[in-house]
């Protein structure tokens, strides 16, 4: 039962009865792989028990959301207090205060926030903001990076060499049937090509109202903007009248304030999500007290009223302000420190393994790509990514769950503070020994 992929396992006959009511057998296809997906039980700290009792230690978090691993105490005390009180209310709660009070004391940037429910919606909110702003349709993002599921931010989030376009970056499509409209609206720039992305921004300048950029994009790589790269953006936004809006749903658990603050460069508007929920579903977007002004709805009919039945629910809030208190100086001190020692050793596990490989990633977050290449773009970690290495990649996931190790099936992988050396030691063991399992 400890073996992974295992036909007798409970995991694969849950895959087989969810078949035939969800197709694909999941809601989330992000997370989904062949032959099946291991079904968890419980979790608990850094380790996740699936259905079968296998305890592996969880190196993906949700992707990104349970900084502080599972079952934290002082946040299971939040939700469950907060639930006996009320969980879904149509009244405000001072909760919800306390938290943006929180968020916008950790990032000077932050004067004002809004809540949604997910990253996803924080993107689509912080866009039409922009939009409303300037009375502008068009929006800039890099070519490649995921911002989550809103049609406009999927525009040219998977483009292939055949249909990428020679030079500057064309609007794809991610699904069939996309309106010529929604592409048009979405300027593709070149990341971290300050001239490429200037050029692109220059022919739209009139009609762009932002420009949505993650500073550290693991659909691109997992390598850091350059401050040149965000300062010309910044600066090009401030001379347009565009805003510069920041993507900091991942990047907000790499520095107490944001990568915003270890760059030193103060964006517009940012969005947020994921880790600042606790691990309940959360979305925000925060920014300059003028810009968003565009949500007060004090202010006669609102530029843009934005609103949702379970925007600041009280549980999430309360699930957040317990993360966030949580997640001091010190904490994420640590956690950066640990990250720096993880892709350390997965990079001398790889190194010794015979197979071509680095790890990239900042602060508490790694990614492994089966290439010597340089990575800057989408394009240059594209080869990566799909076809064979895309699949070793993948089989590396595979080798992973076998090992005692979640992680993602793209090479993704993000710590928890209740990590220690010790728990780095066991990945680097499981990584070396799935690295002998796989061919070079
Ligand atoms: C940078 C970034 N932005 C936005 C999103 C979307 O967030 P959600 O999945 O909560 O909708 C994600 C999700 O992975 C993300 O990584």
């Amino acid at each position: 039962m400890n073996h992974y992929p295992n036909p007798r396992s409970r995991s694969a006959a849950l895959y087989e009865r969810a078949k035939k009511s969800i197709p694909g057998g999941g809601s989330r296809a992000m997370t989904f792989v062949q032959p099946y997906p291991v079904y968890a039980a419980s979790a608990r700290g850094c380790a996740v028990t699936d259905v079968d009792g296998v305890e592996r230690l969880d190196f993906i978090n949700n992707y990104m959301v349970q900084i502080h691993g599972h079952g934290h105490p002082a946040i299971v005390e939040a939700v469950q207090r907060q639930a006996e009180r009320a969980i879904s209310l149509t009244l405000p709660t001072e909760l919800e205060i306390e938290l943006a009070e929180i968020l916008c004391a950790r990032t000077p940037s932050f004067e004002r926030i809004r809540f949604a429910n997910s990253g996803t919606e924080a993107v689509m909110v912080a866009m039409k903001a922009a939009r409303a702003c300037t009375g502008r349709a068009k929006i800039a993002k890099c070519e490649g990076a995921y911002h989550g599921g809103y049609d406009f931010a999927e525009v040219s989030l998977d483009p292939t060499p055949q249909n990428w376009g020679n030079d500057l970056p064309r609007s794809v499509a991610f699904t069939k049937g996309v309106p010529q409209g929604v592409l048009d609206t979405i300027v593709s720039m070149p990341f971290n090509d300050v001239e490429g992305s200037l050029r692109a921004l220059k022919e739209h300048a009139g009609d762009i109202a932002g420009i949505l950029v993650d500073p550290v994009p693991s659909r691109v790589g997992g390598v850091p903007a350059s401050r040149e790269y965000l300062g010309a953006l910044a600066s090009f936004a401030k001379a347009n009248g565009s805003l510069l809006i920041f993507d900091e749903v991942v990047t907000y658990r790499l520095a107490y304030g944001g990568w915003q603050t270890r760059i030193g460069i103060e964006p517009d508007l940012t969005t947020l999500g994921k880790l600042i929920g606790g691990g309940l579903p959360i979305g925000a977007v925060a920014g300059r007290a003028d810009a968003m002004e565009v949500f007060d709805q004090t202010l006669g009919k609102p530029a843009y009223p934005h609103s949702g039945t379970f925007n600041a629910n009280p549980l999430t809030m309360a699930a957040g302000i317990a993360a966030m208190k949580l997640l001091t100086h010190d904490a994420i001190d640590r956690l950066n420190a640990l990250g720096e020692t993880a892709r350390g050793a997965l990079r001398a596990v790889i190194a010794a393994s015979g197979h071509e490989g680095q790890v990239t990633g900042e602060g508490s977050l790694f990614l492994i790509h089966f290439t010597d290449a340089r990575l800057h773009d989408y394009r240059s970690a594209y080869p990566a990514h799909s076809g064979e290495k895309g699949a070793k990649l993948t089989e590396l996931y595979r080798q992973w769950l076998d090992n005692g190790i979640v992680a993602s099936s793209w090479g993704l992988g993000c710590l928890s503070t209740p990590m220690g050396e010790a728990e780095i030691g066991r990945l680097a063991e499981a990584t070396a020994a799935a690295l002998r399992r796989l061919a070079n």
